[in-house]
């Protein structure tokens, strides 16, 4: 199959729907890749489930290129989006097109994704215009956590048109998509329609043009705890502990290695 580019990416809107996974790594890289995943994206939820940190706010550039360099290496077919972290694009346009640029030459990333719309209208812009593809981020933007207080569904009531502001300004500055992440689905839906490149929900309902999740959730691998619009389609966590707890019954019985695993 081709490789998915950003303009077969956006072309997509209202013809198929797109998927996007995360994956932070070679392995779990190739495995999505090979079952036909349109895009992966290197979030820095990497963070959370890869480094153990409490949110995304500690994740370094350094880190986010360490494992996309091995997300491409692992990957064949789908556009691949690394995530730009907290405060690699905030401080001025020159910060941002300086990180970015960094990020795409040493990942080997298709494209990056940053958070925020009205207020970084002119960092998406000036990304845009060195040739940078970048996906927008709005909605429930995780590196706003600690002016958010938590992390709760945005966009309800009178937010509605602030969050309609941004969709159109990540647009106007040339984004070839924009994720919509904790939105109602009545407004992800209005935004869908309004806009003319493809929105990816994450707790955005069914109208978006995309859907993306991050692949732990996905498999079941943190435990209990699980946000309203994760599904799980299998409990890895579970067959994990299981298998582990039957290799120490085994070594401890003495029957593994058995014959059939050693050498003669
Ligand atoms: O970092 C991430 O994984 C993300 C997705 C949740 C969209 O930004």
């Amino acid at each position: 199959m081709d490789k998915v580019t950003v303009p077969i990416f956006r072309e997509r809107k209202g013809k198929e729907k797109l998927t996007m996974l995360t994956a932070y790594d070679y392995t779990f890289a190739n495995v999505v890749d090979s079952a036909g995943i349109d895009s992966i994206l290197v979030g820095d939820s990497l963070g959370n489930v890869m480094l153990g940190y409490p949110n995304t706010i500690p994740v370094t550039v350094d880190e986010m290129i360490h494992h996309t360099k091995a997300v491409t290496k692992g990957t064949k077919r789908a556009l691949v989006v690394i995530d730009m972290p907290f405060m690699s694009y905030h401080e001025s346009i020159e910060q941002a097109k300086r990180n970015a640029g960094r990020m795409m030459k040493e990942s080997g990333a298709d494209a990056v994704k940053l958070e925020g719309g009205v207020r970084m209208k002119e960092a998406i812009k000036a990304l845009v215009d060195i040739e940078i593809p970048v996906m927008g981020h709005i909605g429930l933007t995780p590196q706003s956590i600690h002016r958010m207080g938590s992390y709760k569904v945005q966009g309800k009531g009178k937010e509605a048109a602030a969050l309609i502001k941004d969709a159109k300004a990540v647009e106007e500055a040339g984004a070839f998509s924009v994720v919509l992440e904790c939105v109602p689905r009545q407004l992800a839906k209005e935004i869908t329609d309004m806009l003319s490149i493809p929105t990816i929900g994450i707790g955005a309902g069914p109208d978006c043009d995309g859907q993306v999740l991050v692949i732990h959730d996905l498999l079941g691998l943190l435990g209990e705890f699980r946000p309203k619009f994760v599904k799980t389609y299998i409990n890895i966590r579970q067959e994990m502990d299981t298998s582990i707890k039957n290799f120490i019954e085994e070594v401890r019985a003495g029957a593994f290695p058995d014959d059939a695993h050693s050498f003669h």
